[in-house]
């Protein structure tokens, strides 16, 4: 590696185009249906399965990256992997509903929570150890992620699950029937790697 590559990775991830540090993350609870199930940014949100939902001005043509079928998240998920300039960061909001900025835009909500995550590995006595992504509040009170249904479940209900981190002012009433997921399983792609999209929204 010559001398300076350090440096130069840093500087990649922060401007958000390639680090050697790019993911799929997808839901980790063994034995439950979540388990395995990607996670995807749509609607400024982050979800359990489904689709990313992106975008590519007309302007960008034939220059405009394939999107990825999954989400490519960079840099210890602190954005998502797109080629748009300034790139997109992620965040927590206050309530704990993870986001994402817009496009052009370093805009985060007020009070918004920005970093927090980071790897947790399960230890364990019967299988081999398994790390996880997960996130804490920068005080430390409160920790983990969780996947709440947006409306009740019922007959012919198709219940989409958002992703949440467990902030201090995370209300669980608003989570009924939600899972909370022992963290999020990282698939790390070699870099270089290809932009999830031009951007999301
Ligand atoms: C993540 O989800 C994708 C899409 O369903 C799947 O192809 C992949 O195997 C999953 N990865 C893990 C580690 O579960
Ligand atoms: C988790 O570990 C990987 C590999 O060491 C590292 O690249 C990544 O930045 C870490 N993620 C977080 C959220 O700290
Ligand atoms: C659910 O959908 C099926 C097929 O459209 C329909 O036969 C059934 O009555 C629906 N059930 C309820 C509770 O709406
Ligand atoms: C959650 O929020 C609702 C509505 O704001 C409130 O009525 C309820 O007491 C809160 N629950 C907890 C555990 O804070």
């Amino acid at each position: 590696m010559p001398p300076f590559a350090p440096f130069l990775s840093l500087l990649i991830a922060f401007i958000g185009t390639t680090s050697a540090d790019i993911f799929m993350a997808n839901a980790s609870l063994p034995d439950s249906w979540v388990d395995g199930q990607p996670i995807n940014a749509a609607g400024q949100a982050f979800w359990v399965g489904g689709s990313p939902s992106t975008y590519c001005p007309s302007i960008v043509g034939a220059n405009c990256p394939d999107a990825t079928a999954q989400t490519i998240i960079i840099a210890g998920f602190s954005a998502l992997d797109v080629e748009v300039p300034g790139g997109q960061q992620i965040y927590v909001n206050v309530n704990g509903a993870l986001g994402f900025t817009q496009a052009h835009s370093a805009v985060v909500p007020t009070g918004a929570y920005i970093g927090g995550f980071f790897n947790l590995t399960y230890m364990s006595d019967c299988s081999t150890p398994r790390t996880v992504i997960n996130w804490k509040s920068p005080d430390g009170s409160s920790e983990g992620i969780l996947a709440c249904p947006t409306k009740p479940s019922g007959p012919n209900v198709t219940v989409s699950y958002q992703l949440y981190a467990k902030t201090p002012a995370f209300n669980l009433t608003n989570c009924d029937g939600g899972v909370p997921v022992d963290g999020l399983t990282a698939t790390y792609l070699s870099s270089p790697a290809p932009y999830g999209a031009w951007q999301y929204v």
